[in-house]
């Protein structure tokens, strides 16, 4: 599959992207709020190759797709769009050459809009950890509402770790 934006083209994964995806999945500082990361080769290719497997499932659930900018072709990251009945849960995560660009959002607002107006949704959400401040001012952008603050929500990197979660129903998203 493909969605384009202004500056951007999401569409699935290649086996061959996994070098461009390991470049900053293996990054401290892009992984400091995942939940995942820093990722080993080993990691990095097993993302891969789930993501590839799951394009194949039918009726497609998990949506786990490639970032590349139109005009150079450039891998900057991935984002994912994952269906759980009529709710769907996104998720970004882009290399640090290209934050503070506008991405994350112009992404983000792109799943909205395919998960909602062609996979009929009615509610998406999002989770980020509290310190991530610009994760959680994307949601804000594109008019998701907080829905609370999960303590200790997640165990990841031996620790409990608390989670805000955002959500914007079908009737207030505006296209
Ligand atoms: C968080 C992340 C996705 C933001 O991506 P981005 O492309 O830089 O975001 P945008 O350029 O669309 O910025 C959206 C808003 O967030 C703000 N923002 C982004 N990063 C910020 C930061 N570190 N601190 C404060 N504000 C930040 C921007 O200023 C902008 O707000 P504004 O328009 O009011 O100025 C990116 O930093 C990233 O990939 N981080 C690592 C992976 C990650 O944490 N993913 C999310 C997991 S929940």
């Amino acid at each position: 599959m493909i969605i384009e934006t202004k500056r951007l083209l999401i569409r699935d994964f290649k086996e061959e992207d996994w070098s461009r995806v390991h470049s900053y999945c293996s990054d401290e500082e892009v992984t400091k709020y995942t939940l995942w990361g820093p990722n080993s080769e080993g990691h990095t290719k097993d993302f891969i190759n789930k993501s590839i497997s799951a394009q194949y499932i039918n009726p497609r659930e998990k949506h786990e797709l490639a970032i590349t900018i139109k005009t150079t072709n450039d891998l900057i990251g991935n984002c994912c769009l994952n269906i759980e009945g009529s709710n769907a849960e996104i998720g970004y995560c882009f290399s640090k050459n290209y934050w503070g660009n506008g991405f994350a959002t112009e992404v983000a607002n792109i799943l909205l809009k395919f998960g909602f107006k062609q996979i009929g949704l009615h509610r998406i959400y999002a989770t980020c950890r509290p310190q991530n401040v610009g994760s959680a001012r994307v949601m804000e952008k594109i008019g998701m509402k907080k829905e609370g603050h999960l303590r200790e929500h997640v165990r990841s990197k031996n620790r409990w770790q608390d989670s805000y979660i955002y959500s914007i129903l079908v009737q207030e998203f505006e296209c």
